[in-house]
């Protein structure tokens, strides 16, 4: 009697909370399936910005510090055989579906502990779907997910209009979108906004960048633009110097 009553009441909260985490779990499964049909993936391409100095998206696209991203929802992991992965992500295994995507992109570090993607996840919940949309896109078999285009179009026209900028303590001037999008994958901008340099000392500071700190290779115009804005903006007399 005693025994069977004891677990007759352990296994009361030890059901409530199963069904606790049942409930949870379908929440959240169904979150990411509302997300996902409201995900826009033309504002997938801006949050993609974060991703293009390490990953190529396009068909038949280069490896550049990450694997090629073409197809890459449903793809195996860790499939892309001139890419040279990490252990940890290889045993991780399996396939890319849109759940474990979802949660790799979220934080890559803490779903694949060891994986060689040393960036911050993607925390923000539409953001992250949008991107999930854009990645989609750009797949010979694309899935029934995310807006209409029209209607994306429309919405991304619309926000851009009205999109509150942030780029951290970057200053909001010609160039910084892609000057931010290029130099945080790795560093916070607290970096960067401390320095002054001339634009000379600056073209060299991204060579060092480039050749010692593993920085994908700039295209001209790029470095232009990122050239043009930090030498406008964080030159020796330090217009922008953080205050504290
Ligand atoms: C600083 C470079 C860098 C950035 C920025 C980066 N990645 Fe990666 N990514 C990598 C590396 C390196 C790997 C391989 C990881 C490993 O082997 O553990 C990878 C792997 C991946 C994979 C798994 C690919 C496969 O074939 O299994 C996906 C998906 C991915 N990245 C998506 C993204 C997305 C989306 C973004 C933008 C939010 C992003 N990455 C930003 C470097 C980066
Ligand atoms: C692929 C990764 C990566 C990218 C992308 C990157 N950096 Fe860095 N950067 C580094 C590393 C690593 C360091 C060294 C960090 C340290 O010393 O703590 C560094 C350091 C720096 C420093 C400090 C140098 C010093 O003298 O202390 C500056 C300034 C800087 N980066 C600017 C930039 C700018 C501007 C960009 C964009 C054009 C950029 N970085 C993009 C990896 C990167």
């Amino acid at each position: 009697m005693w025994p069977s009553l004891r677990s007759a009441l352990l296994s009361v909260p030890l059901f409530a909370a199963c069904v606790l985490l049942a409930g949870l779990q379908s929440a959240l499964a169904q979150t990411l399936d509302d997300r996902l049909a409201k995900a826009n993936p033309a504002k997938g391409q801006e949050v993609f910005l974060r991703c293009g100095t390490c990953h190529t998206v396009e068909e038949g696209g280069r490896d550049k510090i990450g694997p090629n991203l073409w197809g890459i929802i449903n793809r195996a992991v860790a499939s892309d055989d001139d890419f040279r992965y990490s252990e940890a992500l290889q045993e991780y295994g399996g396939s890319w579906e849109l759940e474990r995507l979802d949660e790799f992109l979220a934080d890559p570090a803490g779903t694949v502990p060891g994986t060689r993607m040393m960036v911050p996840g993607v925390t923000d919940d539409a953001e992250r779907s949008d991107l999930i949309a854009y990645l989609n896109q750009n797949s010979a078999n694309p899935l029934p997910i995310g807006l209409d285009p029209e209607l994306a179009e429309a919405e991304a026209a619309a926000s851009d209009a009205n999109k509150k900028r942030d780029f951290g303590l970057m200053v909001d001037a010609p160039g910084v979108e892609k000057t931010y999008a290029l130099c945080t994958p790795c560093h916070s901008e607290m970096i960067i906004v401390q320095q002054g340099k001339t634009r000379k000392r600056w073209d060299k500071a991204l060579d060092w960048m480039i050749e010692e700190q593993g920085m994908a290779p700039l295209s001209n115009d790029d470095r232009e633009v990122v050239l043009d804005y930090l030498e406008a903006n964080y030159n020796e007399d330090r217009p922008n110097f953080p205050k504290r």
